[in-house]
């Protein structure tokens, strides 16, 4: 089975899914993938300063059972939020306005993509002083990791690293494709997620979207990457 960590399923509370009819869709195909765990992870922006916690705890049950309606499926569907990094992160955590991955001590954390690097090493570092353990989501993005090393440097300061399953469809001379397969060939990145937003732009997990990874990875690792270090999560294990 799989676990999604990163997916833009809930109706109405950012620009993932825009409706119900979306939503099911969406979960319904990641179903058909073998996906059977999902964190929903709407946006948390800053300067937007929404309390959603508690709709996205009510929606992501909702989900459940209307999946389970319309489409016969079981899935389990845990809130989660995907943090865009600001110096008031750990207090809206410790405030329960960012909602962490399935309750843990998790939490998916974005930024643009011109940050600095000294500003990921600043966000790894003060969340891991506070107890959180950062995971980056879609570290393909950040255009200051082109240098291998600083990706090295990351998970040694506590980060975890994410990748979307969109960014490692490009041909042979596509350059983010090629360095993100790079990474996970030596093993740099914790998990593989969707990002879904819809069902064509950036849609749910699929097999054919999984195809290169599965063939070219050892198959402990693809585990680790869809599944092992997702359920560590869900358990509360710290690494
Ligand atoms: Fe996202």
């Amino acid at each position: 089975m799989k676990i999604d960590i990163h997916a833009h399923v809930l109706p109405g509370v950012d620009h993932g899914a825009r409706d119900w009819e979306m939503s099911l869709k969406m979960l319904a195909k990641s179903a058909r993938c073998g996906v059977d765990t999902i964190i929903a992870t709407p946006h948390y922006l800053p300067w937007k300063k929404e309390d959603m916690a508690e709709t996205i705890r009510e929606l992501c049950k909702e989900a459940e059972k209307r999946l389970q309606e319309a489409y016969g499926v079981s899935m389990t569907i845990y809130p989660g939020n995907e943090a865009y990094y600001s110096t008031e992160t750990v207090e809206l955590l410790k405030a329960g306005k960012i909602l962490t991955m399935a309750d843990s001590r998790y939490v998916l954390i974005e930024f643009e993509p011109q940050v600095s690097y000294s500003t990921l090493c600043k966000a790894a570092r003060d969340l891991r002083f506070h107890s959180y353990l950062p995971i980056f989501a879609h570290v393909e993005r950040y255009q200051c990791l082109e240098n291998i090393e600083r990706l090295k440097e990351l998970k040694e300061m506590g980060a975890l690293l994410q990748v979307n399953v969109g960014s490692f469809q490009g041909g042979l001379f596509d350059f983010q494709s090629n360095k993100v397969k790079k990474w996970l060939k030596k093993g740099f990145i914790d998990f593989v997620a969707s990002d879904m937003h819809d069902m064509e732009e950036r849609p749910p997990l699929s097999n054919d979207r999984l195809e290169w990874f599965q063939t070219k990875l050892d198959s402990k690792y693809q585990d680790k990457l869809l599944y092992g270090n997702a359920q560590n999560i869900i358990d509360g294990i710290k690494e």
